[in-house]
């Protein structure tokens, strides 16, 4: 029998998606997005090439895969061209047979990313129209596929051959025991019904939004991965409780500096911001659509225990570990304190989260280089012990441990719960 995998953003987007992605695509015969845009971006890295996805699964890597857009993905044509021209330039061609695109997605048009670039700024949103689109979708005035390839537009004849009605694509795979893969954008805590509201994208990028983003039955699915950084990210505004630095610190920085010795002794000496720029520095944390610095700090147990709540997570795939190499110490959110009460649940009022300052407890770093190790047993005590905690306090099993960008550098933990 095949099965349906679910790979979901266990914080705020930026988790290794991608990565994940790829790797579980070498077994899966058909790989699925099924929800955002191209806020999304995606990078995966083959060898000494870089990949850049905003709208198709990276599952197109793999040449002999079926690839599709779920009807909850929003589609600007223009962009999704540029992106099949841009693949097909590397060799990696993309026609209908390796790609299908749901009739009923809705397409981001001119006018909505105007709207977009006029209202989004106090969010943050990257300025692609993925707001406004969804607001004319569920205001039930959008443009969906099936029609737009109908219209006088230069891109409809090109994506015509693209369009079909997806969901029979999936569904039929799973009734014939192939392995689906179903990949999320954005990440848990950006969902429109349950991530830190107004400062979220429009869409559900939440592991339920598989299903309703393709169009499949909860019980199809056999397991849930959330991907989770060995630390945490958050690129636009809205509350972050283990911030380190302020957002206006992290703008202002230079990009194009590398990290100096003051900076690590100023890190290893407790000075916050300086802890956050090693972390962006050493993660390049820099947004791959916007290409903005993202906002960087320490792993919150609190969030990602509601992430894996939310998700029904199985397993955890902990990415970028090798980032915290060189840090003396370590620490992790155990709780919010909210002016001298403790809680361990996160609170779904923004305004509360905005005042929650992080509990930590602390970890001894390691100084050594991570990036090969391919079994658990190949690192050292230190990140064992860390990774050790990370389960023990969101109570979720760890499935995946990725200790750098490429393919083969992770360690496979729960084999059971992947193809
Ligand atoms: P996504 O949106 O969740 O797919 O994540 P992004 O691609 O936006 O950001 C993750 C970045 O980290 C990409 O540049 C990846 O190549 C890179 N990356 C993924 N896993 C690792 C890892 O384990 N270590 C390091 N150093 N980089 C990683
Ligand atoms: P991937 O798939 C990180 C953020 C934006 C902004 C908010 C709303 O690469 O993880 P939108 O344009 O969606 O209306 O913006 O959501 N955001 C992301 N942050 N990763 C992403 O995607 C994101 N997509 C949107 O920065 O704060
Ligand atoms: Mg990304």
């Amino acid at each position: 029998m095949g099965k349906t995998i679910v790979i979901v953003g266990g914080q705020w987007g930026d988790e290794g998606k991608g990565k994940i992605v790829d790797i579980l695509t070498g077994d899966a015969d058909v790989v699925c997005r099924y929800n955002g845009g191209n806020n999304a971006g995606h990078t995966v890295v083959v060898g000494t090439e870089n990949f850049k996805f905003h709208l198709i699964p990276s599952g197109i890597l793999h040449r002999s895969k079926m690839n599709v857009l779920g009807n909850g993905v929003v589609i600007d044509p223009e962009v999704l061209i540029g992106e099949i021209e841009g693949l097909a330039s590397r060799g990696f061609s993309v026609s209908e047979k390796n790609l299908s695109i749901s009739s009923s997605a809705h397409v981001i048009k001119k006018s909505h990313i105007e709207e977009d670039e006029k209202k989004g700024r106090a969010i943050g949103t990257t300025g692609r129209g993925i707001g406004p689109c969804y607001v004319s979708k569920i205001s039930r005035s959008g443009l969906r596929m099936m029609d737009f390839i109908k219209s006088s537009s230069p891109y409809a004849n090109r994506l015509k051959p693209f369009v079909k009605d997806t969901y029979l694509i999936v569904n039929n795979a799973i009734s014939n025991g192939k392995n689906v893969l179903l990949e999320g954008a954005q990440g848990t805590l950006l969902d429109i019904d349950h991530g830190t509201y107004p400062y979220v994208t429009s869409s559900n990028p939440i592991a339920g939004g598989a299903c309703t983003g393709i169009g499949i039955s909860p019980k199809s699915i056999s397991s849930i991965i959330a991907v989770l950084k060995a630390y945490s990210t958050r690129v636009g505004s809205g509350p972050y409780p283990t911030e380190l630095g302020t957002e206006n610190e992290t703008k202002s920085e230079d990009r194009d500096l590398g990290l100096t010795t003051q900076d690590f002794d100023g890190a290893n000496k407790g000075n916050e911001y300086l802890q956050g720029k090693v972390l962006r520095k050493q993660g390049m944390e820099y947004g791959t659509t916007t290409k903005r610095p993202r906002r960087t700090g320490w792993f919150d147990c609190v969030a990602a225990r509601y992430a894996n709540t939310i998700n029904g997570t199985d397993g955890m795939a902990i990415t970028k570990l090798d980032v915290l190499t060189g840090l003396n110490k370590l620490k992790v959110c155990v709780a919010y304190d909210t002016g001298g009460k403790r809680i361990a649940n996160f609170p779904l009022d923004i305004e509360v989260l905005s005042r929650c300052r992080p509990v930590y407890r602390e970890f001894r770093g390691w100084q050594e280089d991570i990036s090969h190790a391919r079994k658990l047993s190949e690192l050292p005590k230190e990140a064992r012990l860390y990774l050790d905690a990370l389960q023990n306090l969101t109570g979720t099993p760890i499935a995946m441990v990725s200790v750098g960008p490429e393919r083969s550098q992770t360690i496979i933990l729960k084999k059971k719960l992947l193809f």
